[in-house]
């Protein structure tokens, strides 16, 4: 049965759909198969990928629809592409922001994710949700289907206070809805090493959140490659695949099939 990832984290900008595309390229390298999920209607892994989200149809939402209104059409399998990093994906659009509303009433509307990914999950070896900048309904359904949570962090002081209110989350849902999930880790982002204080930021991290959640031994540091391979439609590993920000997310993959979550 596939294995499956929320990527979260209520502040944008942080690496979330970056750490989708890529993780999920890495694993696909290392001869897995893996479908991502745009769980966010701004679609930025959608366009990540090569796809144009104004164009494309049926998207997330659609599926969504339809499991709310119980009608049975159409599935998650019927709304999969492939992109030409050999990524499965269930693309997004602008229409998904209309769901938060449409969940509000909908039965078990906490779970409904869970139950449309029950039918696709035997077909992968990991399903990833990119999940959008906020701790809604949308949000809650990732981590209510999800097996393991990863936590991407801008390797900067205020982003780690921010932290705590995900935990929150978190903890919730496991204590309500979802008494599998746990952390992955916290995975840090956007550092630039160069500097003293991204190796403090990285040091005050691991100090603060050490023993209470894990932390990628990996860090993700800025690069110009990783900006660039979503306007060519591309992950990093093919893009630039000799660069270190290919390496980098080569490792958390590593990591992430080592698994030392709690
Ligand atoms: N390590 C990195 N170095 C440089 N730019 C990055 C890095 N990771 C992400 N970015 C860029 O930062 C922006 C926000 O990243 P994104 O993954 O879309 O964040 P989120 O999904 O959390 O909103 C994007 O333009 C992306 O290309
Ligand atoms: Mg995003």
């Amino acid at each position: 049965m596939g294995k499956i990832y929320a990527i979260a984290n209520q502040k944008g900008g942080v690496g979330k759909t970056t750490t989708a595309v890529n993780l999920g390229a890495a694993l696909v390298e290392r001869g897995r198969s893996v479908l991502l999920i745009d769980f966010d209607p701004q679609a930025s892994l959608t366009l990540a990928l090569g796809f144009n989200p104004d164009t494309i149809e049926p998207t997330i939402y659609n599926a969504l629809a339809a499991a709310i209104d119980e009608d049975g059409q159409p599935s998650l399998s019927n709304i999969v592409v492939h992109s030409k990093s050999g990524l499965d994906v269930v693309p997004s659009n602008i229409e998904l922001s209309q769901a938060e509303m449409d969940l509000i009433s909908a039965t078990s509307r906490e779970m409904i994710l869970r139950e449309m990914l029950d039918a696709v999950r035997n077909s992968y070896d990991y399903v990833i949700v990119d999940c959008q900048p906020s701790l809604g309904l949308l949000t809650i359904n990732a981590l209510s289907a999800a097996d393991e949570v990863i936590i991407p962090l801008q390797a900067d002081y205020l982003a780690v206070k921010g932290v705590d209110l995900l935990l929150k989350t978190i903890f919730r849902v496991q204590r309500k809805l979802n008494h599998s999930l746990q952390i992955a880790g916290v995975l840090l982002t956007m550092a630039d090493v160069r500097t003293i204080h991204a190796r403090d930021v990285i040091d005050f991290t691991r100090s603060s959140l050490s023993g209470h959640i894990p932390v990628f031994e990996t860090v993700i540091r800025t690069s110009v490659k990783l900006k660039e391979a979503p306007t060519a439609g591309e992950s990093v590993l093919s893009y630039a695949s000799e660069t270190p920000a290919a390496e980098q997310y080569r490792m958390v993959a590593e990591e992430v099939e080592r698994g030392k979550s709690c």
